[in-house]
């Protein structure tokens, strides 16, 4: 089977081409991440402009390049929320008007329900159930205990903000660019992680909820200690990737506690996934590493960096499963929407 998604949800305009959920025949992908790099974060007007700009160039590339004709796509997926609204309804009625013209199908994918589907992508072999997936991103940070590509239960979530936005905020009072990830990760590489001791967020609580807000608060007054006791003005680079590779350990060291305990509740769990751009990060997937190899399980990441941040491939992969497992709510008709709730993503099932 063959679909033709589309992504479209933030700052990047993407389009693919994926054959039975998990042979990509073309992903490509515009961004207007270069236009945020000194504004922090995403402007939702412009990156909607930006959208409108490459949503027909993107298309008409994937399908070149994976050489086809509409005659041969079988369907098409698009992500119908969340997301900036602006941007989502560029992509929404892209793919309304092409499903319409071509007379094909149309799936709408919850963009999480997209990232869970990313390890399935290129992998050299296929994922077994039940499977424990972190799906950290800028927008949300959350855990699932997977019986089924479209079934599993949400063990938890983020209480403020996301750990992608952690990375960003704390990129920011760095000085660093968004998005705020990679710079950090960066810096890290020539830092300490043991040089600063950051709060355990939520250290109090047996929960497998999130809390990313107090590192970031961490952070600020850290800074701002270090500048006071300096009598030079600026910091040295040697202080800044030291500060640099300890947030980002304190951010991998509360994403890996969770799942730490997750894996002591779920023991038949046989296989970690960690998915969402902030699966990308080398620090995060070192520690996670560890903790696979101490529970006698596989970690699995998506097999490229391009799969882990936003991506019209994995929405492909998440539209086919959908098809497979579910078609009666895979088929129904959908609204483009800015907020849909986390449980939207998949069937949901106790724990
Ligand atoms: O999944 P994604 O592309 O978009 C959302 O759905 O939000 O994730 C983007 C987030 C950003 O917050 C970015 O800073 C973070 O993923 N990110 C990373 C890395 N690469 C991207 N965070 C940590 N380390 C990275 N290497
Ligand atoms: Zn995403």
């Amino acid at each position: 089977m063959l679909i033709l998604a589309i992504e479209t949800s933030c700052d990047e305009t993407s389009a693919a081409i994926v054959e039975n959920g998990t042979n990509v025949r073309s992903n490509v992908i515009a961004t207007s991440r270069d236009a945020f790099e000194r504004s922090g974060g995403v402007i939702p007007e412009q990156a909607a402009r930006k959208q409108i700009e490459s949503i027909m160039p993107v298309i008409h590339e994937a399908l070149g390049e994976a050489n086809m004709l509409p005659e041969d796509i079988d369907l098409l997926a698009v992500t119908k929320g969340p997301g900036l609204l602006g941007s989502l309804l560029v992509g929404t009625t892209a793919a309304r008007t092409i499903a319409s013209v071509w007379q094909k199908p149309l799936i709408g994918v919850h963009h999480t329900f997209g990232h869970l589907s990313s390890p399935w992508l290129l992998s050299s072999s296929q994922p077994s159930f039940p499977i424990l997936t972190l799906s950290a991103s800028g927008g949300h940070t959350d855990l699932w205990y997977r019986t089924d590509h479209t079934k599993g239960a949400l063990l938890g979530q983020t209480r403020d903000d996301a750990a992608g936005e952690a990375f960003d905020k704390g990129a920011s009072l760095l000085g660093l660019p968004y998005p705020g990830g990679p710079a950090v990760a960066k810096l890290a590489e020539h830092g300490k992680k043991d040089a600063y001791v950051f709060p355990s967020p939520l250290a109090n609580e047996d929960t497998l909820t999130f809390s990313f807000s107090g590192l970031k608060t961490a952070l600020r007054y850290l800074l701002r200690d270090i500048v006071d006791s300096q009598e030079a003005d600026g910091l040295s680079h040697e202080i800044l990737a030291n500060v640099a590779a300890s947030f980002q350990h304190a951010i991998a060291e509360h994403l890996c506690s969770r799942i730490e305990r997750a894996l002591k509740k779920f023991r038949d769990v046989r296989e970690l996934h960690i998915v969402g751009g902030v699966s990308a990060n080398l620090h995060l997937r070192m520690l996670a590493e560890d903790l696979a190899s101490a529970g006698g399980i596989q970690l699995r990441v998506p097999s490229s960096i391009s799969y882990c941040t936003d991506n019209a491939a994995m929405i492909g992969a998440a539209a086919y499963f959908l098809q497979r497992e579910d078609p009666e709510t895979a088929f129904s008709s959908f609204e483009t929407t800015a907020s849909l709730p986390l449980e939207n993503a998949m069937i949901t099932t106790r724990h």
